[in-house]
């Protein structure tokens, strides 16, 4: 400001001193809530731009807190790797997918995908993509023939989900990785039901790794947010497209999605445990008609998960999304989604609240019936996403309001070979896991003869649920 001129109110105002740069590391994430960054000079601000030197201009294009989250998601899911790995955060999951689709997907090009995938995506892919000459075959991912018969010299992607929401069905990743690398394209993985606790897809050859945030990795149903990780080359392509399209991740987000993180292993571990007694103590009552859960040994990814999954202390961790499907169709999925006092029916997944949502007619709206039973999935399915209350008041709560469907069964029990579906032996459970206050034993995946189910809607054996003050 020249001195001869004393500046005004109004510029003093707005040219107030900034705001210190400490020497020393802040424990908790700087949010960086500006829309640009200033320079020193117009050479200063070119060079950045043309990428000569590196730092931040715009916050369309890079900001530092939308940074330190996709930065720490990148070591999350790379620990394991020989390699570096990159990330991008995004505004949402399905901004996150949409540009990876922008990014490696044409005209003419084409896609395989899983007719179960998320709602979302199968909507991107038919009605958005397809409008700009990208095809989109939708075939069971658990069955590799299909995946190899679906090939075609064009594919670019090949498209999977860790485990399908909400059907649950598990990706035998490796197999995946070796069909679409053979045919020159990439695989794909949405990893948001199994987040890098679970499953970190890279390790598995998967080449890109994405996420709807607001699930497990924010963690609190209070932010939305994507991210994609892979190795730097792919993502600096998937940069250059999202800086184009511009689903960025605004800094408060990014803030709250990279706090979330430091809690995933404490939140997912116990929503896994909690979720294995649920979905067995779910799979006995009569009104229930089926169960799907990849940690009841019959589920037809039981091993797939034991194979490519995280285990602790407690065993396998098989995610914590459970569907449970009881009798009578569309309107008792309703009922019994209406009927929970715990569980609220909610959007979303991945928060401490269990929530749940009737398949048909939210997450998976776009489905129209041939879509619905291609993927396998039932009018009447309803989809618990496990949160962090106490286990016995969510199957209490499950309890009482599959009780009040049960004119809708037909009076028996299930056949044998949906019982052979939801059995428990084979799995290491005790009350305490249930009650994610503590972990029990040295327990590893698949192993021990606990946990058997005996009788509907009861546990007996070792799976015991004990008091809430015992467990304190
Ligand atoms: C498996 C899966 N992928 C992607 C998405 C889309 O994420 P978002 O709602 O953050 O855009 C969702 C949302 O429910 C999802 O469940």
């Amino acid at each position: 400001m020249a001195s001869d001129h004393p500046p005004g109110e109004n510029t003093r105002a707005v040219h107030l001193p900034p705001a210190p740069v400490p020497a020393q590391q802040p424990l908790g994430t700087p949010v960086y809530r500006t829309a640009a960054f200033a320079f020193s000079s117009s050479a200063e601000y070119a060079a950045l731009l043309s990428g000569e030197t590196a730092g931040y201009s715009y916050s369309r294009i890079d900001n530092p807190t939308a940074d330190a989250f996709a930065t720490a998601v990148a070591a999350l899911e790379g620990h394991r790797l020989p390699g570096p790995t990159a990330a991008q955060g995004f505004a949402s999951g399905m901004a996150a997918i949409s540009t990876v689709f922008w990014t490696f997907t044409g005209a003419g090009t084409h896609v395989v995908a899983p007719a179960a995938v998320y709602g979302g995506t199968y909507g991107f892919l038919r009605h958005v993509a397809a409008r700009f000459g990208v095809q989109a075959d939708f075939v069971d991912v658990t069955d590799l023939d299909q995946v190899r018969a679906a090939l075609r010299p064009e594919t670019r992607i090949v498209y999977a989900e860790t485990v399908a929401n909400p059907t649950t069905a598990v990706a035998d990743l490796p197999a995946l990785a070796e069909i679409a690398h053979r045919q020159g394209a990439l695989l794909v993985v949405d990893s948001t039901m199994a987040p890098p606790v679970v499953c970190r897809p890279l390790e598995h050859g998967a080449d890109l790794v994405l996420h709807s945030a607001t699930k497990y990795l924010g963690g609190h149903s209070d932010t939305t947010g994507g991210v994609v990780s892979g190795a730097p080359g792919l993502i600096s392509q998937i940069r250059a497209v999202r800086i184009d399209t511009g689903g960025i991740l605004a800094p408060d987000e990014a803030f709250l999605l990279r706090r979330g993180l430091e809690t995933l292993p404490l939140r997912v571990r116990r929503q896994c445990s909690t979720a294995m007694l649920f979905a067995a103590a779910v799979a006995r009552h009569p009104a229930v008609r089926r169960v799907d859960y990849p940690g009841l040994p019959g589920h037809p990814g039981h091993q797939t998960a034991i194979r490519l999954f995280d285990a602790g202390p407690e065993g396998t961790r098989f995610g914590a999304i459970v569907s449970v499907t009881p009798h009578g169709g569309r309107q008792a999925g309703y009922e019994l989604a209406d009927r929970l006092r715990v569980g609220q029916v909610a959007t979303s997944l991945g928060g401490t609240h269990t929530v749940v949502s009737h398949v048909a007619s939210t997450t998976h709206r776009q489905f129209d019936d041939a879509a619905l039973a291609a993927a396998g999935m039932d009018p009447g399915a309803v989809r618990f996403s496990i949160g962090l209350e106490d286990g016995e008041d969510l199957i209490a709560d499950v309890h009482q309001a599959l009780d009040a469907l049960a004119g809708h069964g037909d009076g028996t029990e299930p056949d044998r070979a949906e019982l052979d579906r939801t059995e428990l032996a084979g799995t290491k459970l005790s009350g305490a896991e249930l009650s994610g206050a503590e972990l029990s034993g040295a327990g590893e995946a698949g192993g021990g003869t606990a946990g058997r189910l005996d009788g509907p809607g009861g546990l007996s054996g070792t799976p015991s649920l004990g008091s809430r003050e015992e467990r304190a």
